[in-house]
């Protein structure tokens, strides 16, 4: 009953849904180039054909040539209705279906739904223990946090004890809240702690951090366990108060702790959201820059924080697309970014924002204490070291940055010889993928460039012409350039969707799934007017061959056909 879910919404849902989040958690899926690859759940093969693109937005085998977005996916390999699909995706969004009439379908999974009802009365229990605790109490005031952002993070306390909790004892096993040993009762996985529930992007509480109050108790954080409800790496403790909390997102703090997040909140800082003890990754930063294009990593000035920092730098790259921006924020050793801005105030904590790195920077000055770029042999290293972070960014514009960075370093004019050790002679496909070598004509290249963006098609007039030219897939071309007349804006996923059920569809996907030969805004300008150019020249050919034929074989022209002549004759020959 695909009807009753308004267009709008699946749009909306298909801009915001990360196509690899949602394929990655069912076929794990590797970054090669710039595209993430798998072998093919649909067909067996032992070398990785299946591509799932990540600013398109869709997936494409290679092999079986099968292809789709994220709803699609999740109808062949989970084998979902249309709805279920669409409903599956904006719950890990945390979002409600809107239904245009009539009911919407059955509740989700009975399971899941008790299991959200079950964590969300533990968490008012600890809510309700921490009030009749003093010592909990008078912990989080010594920490300086007030019964308002307590409040707002939820924050509770699970009493000493085993035998606490209540409610359906299965459910609290698989959940993580009980542990269950072999022999004996399950009895409370957290005793004396503090409790920071973890919410999904829904605000469903799925699991929790609890902190030790005594100093000698450890581990001094104890998360719980993966659960139905609860993969760590997917998640990011805050984000939900986050989007709750401010509307207009300018900046986002990614911290490394429950306290760091709820201590910046308490000193007004209210964008920040952490890890859960672990390091940051690809997905969670894509999730973090489609809330917001301004990121800033924050880290302790020690050793472990420096590791860190690499990490996230790394896992940053291929998220760097157009408007992104990434900066690292080293605050002073022995400081994090609660105990920072606890000591010196929001005031100082904003001046250190100011100071800090962007990744340009930070990549360079890191590369840079390890290469003496005065001599020849340490210039050829440093090359080679930037090597593996430069292939992996995506967007053109950062990379002549850094290469203009690269020159005013060495002192030294780039050249091929130093394109070669950036790896740039390279094609894309030569990153261990099996993209087979485009054969590129100019109808399927400026489709693909209208895929990659549709944005190109009002820089161009109406070509309507073109119609007539029966050059192979100029229909298909001016039907695209029509729907996105008809929709200035649409994203390249919406696009796509338009054609869904055509008959075009399948050779639309096999396109788009072509590396354009060109990255950047300009390049893509130039190259689709140049398309253009020339399939109208194809066309003034071959019209005007009609005419030479028609004219030479005796017969007369219209009238029509004779200023046809006319103009063919004198602008284009
Ligand atoms: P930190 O040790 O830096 O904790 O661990 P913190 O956030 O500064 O906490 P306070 O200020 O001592 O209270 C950072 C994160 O690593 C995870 C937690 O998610 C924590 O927020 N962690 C840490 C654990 O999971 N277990 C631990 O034993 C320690
Ligand atoms: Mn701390």
């Amino acid at each position: 009953m695909a009807g009753r879910v308004p267009r709008s919404f699946i749009d909306d849902l298909l801009n915001r849904v990360d196509i690899v989040e949602v394929i990655d958690s069912r076929v794990p899926l590797k970054k090669k180039g710039r595209e993430y690859w798998a072998c093919c759940p649909f067909h067996g093969e032992k070398t990785a054909s299946f591509s799932v693109s990540s600013s398109k937005q869709f997936y494409h085998c290679f092999g079986c040539q099968k292809s789709g977005n994220a709803v699609g996916f999740l109808m062949d390999y989970d084998h979902m209705e249309f709805v279920e699909a669409i409903e599956s995706l904006a719950q890990s969004l945390g979002i409600e279906v809107p239904y245009e009439q009539g009911t919407a379908p059955a509740k989700p999974a009975q399971g899941l739904e008790s299991m959200y009802q079950s964590m969300e009365q533990s968490s008012q229990y600890y809510e309700a223990q921490l009030k009749q605790t003093p010592a909990a109490i008078d912990y989080l005031k010594d920490r300086g946090i007030s019964g308002q952002t307590a409040k707002t993070f939820a924050i509770g306390y699970a009493p000493p004890g085993w035998n606490n909790l209540s409610g359906d004892e299965k459910q609290l096993v698989e959940t993580g809240m009980l542990v269950k040993k072999e022999s004996g009762k399950p009895y409370d996985r957290f005793r004396h702690r503090l409790m920071f529930p973890i919410r999904d992007r829904r605000g469903h509480t799925i699991a929790f951090g609890g902190r030790v109050i005594n100093p000698e108790d450890n581990p001094k954080y104890l998360n719980s366990p993966e659960s139905p409800l609860f993969h760590k790496s997917d998640e990011i403790y805050g984000l939900y108060e986050l989007k709750k909390a401010v509307t207009n997102i300018d900046r986002i703090y990614v911290t490394e702790g429950y306290m760091d997040v709820v201590a910046l909140a308490e000193h007004g800082v209210k964008t920040a959201v952490a890890t859960l003890g672990t390091a940051i990754n690809n997905r969670q930063i894509e999730s973090l820059f489609r809330v917001c294009k301004n990121l800033v990593f924050c880290f302790d000035g020690d050793t472990a924080g420096k590791k860190a920092a690499w990490r996230s730098l790394e896992e940053c790259l291929a998220s760097l697309k157009e408007g992104r921006l990434a900066r690292f924020l080293f605050l002073p050793e022995g400081q994090d970014p609660d105990s920072y801005i606890s000591e010196f105030g929001s005031e100082a904590f904003d001046q250190q924002v100011e100071q800090a790195s962007t990744l340009t920077e930070y990549l360079f000055e890191t590369l840079l204490t390890e290469c003496n770029i005065k001599t020849l042999e340490g210039r050829a290293q440093f090359l080679d070291r930037l090597r593996p972070y430069f292939m992996q960014i995506p967007l053109q514009s950062l990379k002549d940055q850094i290469l203009t960075e690269v020159e005013q370093r060495t002192g030294q004019q780039i050249d091929t010889r130093m394109l070669r050790l950036l790896g740039e002679d390279k094609p894309v496909a030569a990153t261990g993928s099996r993209m087979p070598e485009p054969h590129w004509t100019p109808t399927r290249l400026a489709i693909n460039l209208l895929l990659k963006k549709p944005a190109l098609a009002q820089s161009t007039g109406t070509h309507d012409e073109l119609a007539e030219s029966g050059i192979p897939g100029v229909d298909l071309l001016l039907k695209i350039l029509d729907r996105i007349h008809d929709e200035p804006e649409i994203s390249t996923q919406n696009l796509l969707d338009r054609f869904k059920d055509d008959d075009h569809e399948s050779h639309l996907y096999k396109l788009a799934a072509m590396e354009p030969p060109v990255e950047d805004d300009e390049s893509l300008e130039r190259m689709f007017a140049d398309c253009l150019q020339s399939l109208r020249k194809q066309y003034i050919d071959h019209r005007q061959k009609q005419l030479i034929t028609k004219l030479q074989s005796g017969e007369a022209l219209s009238e029509a056909e004779k200023r046809e002549h006319k103009k063919l004759f004198t602008n284009h020959s």
